[in-house]
């Protein structure tokens, strides 16, 4: 691993912006000056949005990282007494950069709220997997409008995967000119300079950065919670799997250092965080791109040793997901046996169209492979229907192999085309009632594999980290177990935070009810 000066030497800083966003601003100042008609005119003749072409292009180049990230002192206290509110739609990554955001917001004096109407400055943090998610987004900007005319000194953003995509930065400037601002994925850590453009200027902020930033290590973060964590270790992937948007949207695989992920562990450890989720596009890619030798198996053993009960990750490829990753969780202690391993489809015909680069049966190998390392394993996956082409006998081979691999549970969708994927430009021929069906279908298997599952641990006693009242009852306590099945059972308050021992008394198709039997249980 790398001595402090050989870091410090990796650590080379970037001075000023990439130029092609510098000229962007300078364009924008200047424009600033003229009519709003001029400013029109320019996005549709000069503007360059976002290039999904030149995030394919992408080189080799070296990742720059960076310690030194201040706030300009200007934009400290530029917050207070003003709110903030972020709404998050999406994955994890998206939940932890609103995080990230949230904590940017803090350190410039804002404190945060829920209701829309209380709120100065609202950000859309955004999703763009599936076409259902961004019209989620475009209802929600829908109602903003509203608001922002009542209230005009309100501050409104898009920022996330959306914005990353030309179409969409288009389509908001075209029609929804109230944003005041739209940044990106990778240019996260400029928001207060954004905001101040924002606050001070008059036309729509707009800084999409098409390549990829560097990594910065000293981001503000504003935890959505004191029990459970979640730690970048990669950010990007470079899978590029045919209906995926996330390559474009995320960039290249970028990995933190060992000892940086390492240092945040256990400053979550010492604070008191029983859970970590190391959180990446693809995760067993993870030290692909450092010139040494490391990957997540490493990574993992060092996280063994940290005093901290339970340690996740998500997501996996199946691809990438190596004996030394096998071997280090098998030796069980904080790492859990729960392995999220999307499949996407059973058939090998269409994971060739999908360029997911195994086959069914190199994925069933790869189960067994740790089936033997770890019997007690809990495996779920996603899994994508209605594939350009996929015919009924393929789709037959999906619901064989989720009944061969015993899949606890699923996330299952209907595939929705992504424009500037390489699938998009196949005919998405089948019908959407065929679709529907087979979500139908699959879901019925999930749903059954997973009751059946349950079942099993009736009258057992399990470990659950405790992690508040549940949803729905206030008298009811709620948390997860090591292979993360929601359970919900009475016990005392004072149980929130600490992992307890509950015997199931009743199971239902996706959680389980049960009593406690003593506080604090040890971790296994
Ligand atoms: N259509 C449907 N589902 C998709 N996913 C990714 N891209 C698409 C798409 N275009 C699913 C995959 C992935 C999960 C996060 O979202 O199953 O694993
Ligand atoms: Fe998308 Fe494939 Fe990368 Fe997952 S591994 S983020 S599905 S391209």
């Amino acid at each position: 691993m790398m001595n402090e000066q050989q870091r410090q030497e990796a650590s080379r800083i970037r001075q000023g912006e990439p130029s092609d966003i510098k000229s962007e601003t300078d364009n924008l100042e200047r424009l600033k000056q003229t009519s709003s008609d001029d400013f029109v005119k320019y996005f549709e003749t000069t503007y360059e949005p976002p290039s999904l072409k030149s995030a394919k292009k992408r080189g080799k180049e070296d990742v720059e990282i960076h310690y030194d990230y201040t706030i300009p002192e200007e934009m400290q206290n530029v917050g207070d007494g003003q709110k903030y509110m972020i709404r998050t739609y999406g994955c994890q990554m998206n939940e932890h950069d609103t995080e990230v955001m949230a904590g940017l917001f803090e350190e410039m004096g804002y404190t945060s709220t829920s209701d829309t109407k209380e709120a100065d400055i609202i950000l859309l943090n955004t999703c763009a997997i599936r076409e259902n998610a961004e019209n989620k987004v475009f209802g929600e900007l829908g109602h903003l409008k509203s608001l922002k005319r009542e209230n005009p000194d309100l501050i409104l953003g898009v920022c996330g995967c959306m914005s990353q995509e030309e179409s969409v930065v288009n389509r908001i400037l075209k029609k929804h000119p109230f944003v005041d601002m739209i940044f990106g994925t990778h240019n996260i850590h400029r928001l207060p300079h954004l905001v101040k453009e924002a606050m001070f200027g008059k036309e729509m902020v707009v800084e999409v950065w098409s390549k990829e930033g560097d990594i910065i290590e000293n981001l503000p973060r504003s935890r959505k919670g004191n029990i459970k964590a979640w730690v970048n270790i990669m950010y990007g992937c470079d899978k590029f799997c045919t209906y995926c948007i996330v390559p474009y949207t995320r960039g290249k695989e970028r990995s933190r250092l060992p000892e940086d992920v390492i240092q945040e562990v256990r400053h979550l450890a010492a604070q008191g965080y029983k859970e970590v989720t190391l959180l990446g596009q693809n995760v067993n890619a993870y030290g692909k791109d450092f010139d040494f030798d490391y990957g997540l198996g490493d990574l993992m053993d060092e996280l063994r040793k940290i005093d901290i009960p339970r340690v996740r990750f998500t997501t996996s490829h199946p691809r990438d997901f190596d004996d030394r990753l096998i071997e280090v969780l098998a030796k069980g202690g904080n790492m859990l046996d729960h392995i999220h391993l999307p499949v996407q489809s059973g058939s090998s015909a269409v994971l060739k169209i999908m360029a997911r680069k195994y086959t069914r049966e190199r994925y069933l190998e790869l189960v067994d492979k740790i089936r033997t390392a770890m019997p007690n394993a809990t495996l779920t996956t996603d899994i994508i229907v209605g594939f350009p082409n996929e015919t009924e006998e393929q789709f037959e081979e999906t619901l064989s192999l989720v009944e061969e691999v015993g899949f606890e549970s699923a996330y299952t969708f209907i595939y929705s085309p992504r424009e500037g994927t390489p699938a998009a430009k196949m005919q998405d021929n089948i019908p959407m009632d065929v679709k529907k069906e087979r979500l139908h279908r699959l879901n019925d298997l999930i749903n059954k594999q997973s009751a059946e599952t349950m079942e099993k641990y009736q009258g057992e006693v399990v470990n659950v980290l405790v992690e508040g009242e549940s949803k729905n009852n206030s008298e009811v306590l709620a948390g997860y177990t090591e292979r993360n099945k929601l359970v919900n059972f009475r016990g005392s308050k004072s149980a929130i935070g600490q992992i307890v021992k509950v015997k199931i008394t009743n199971t239902k198709t996706w959680t389980l009810d049960g009593e406690m039997v003593e506080e604090a249980a040890e971790v296994k």
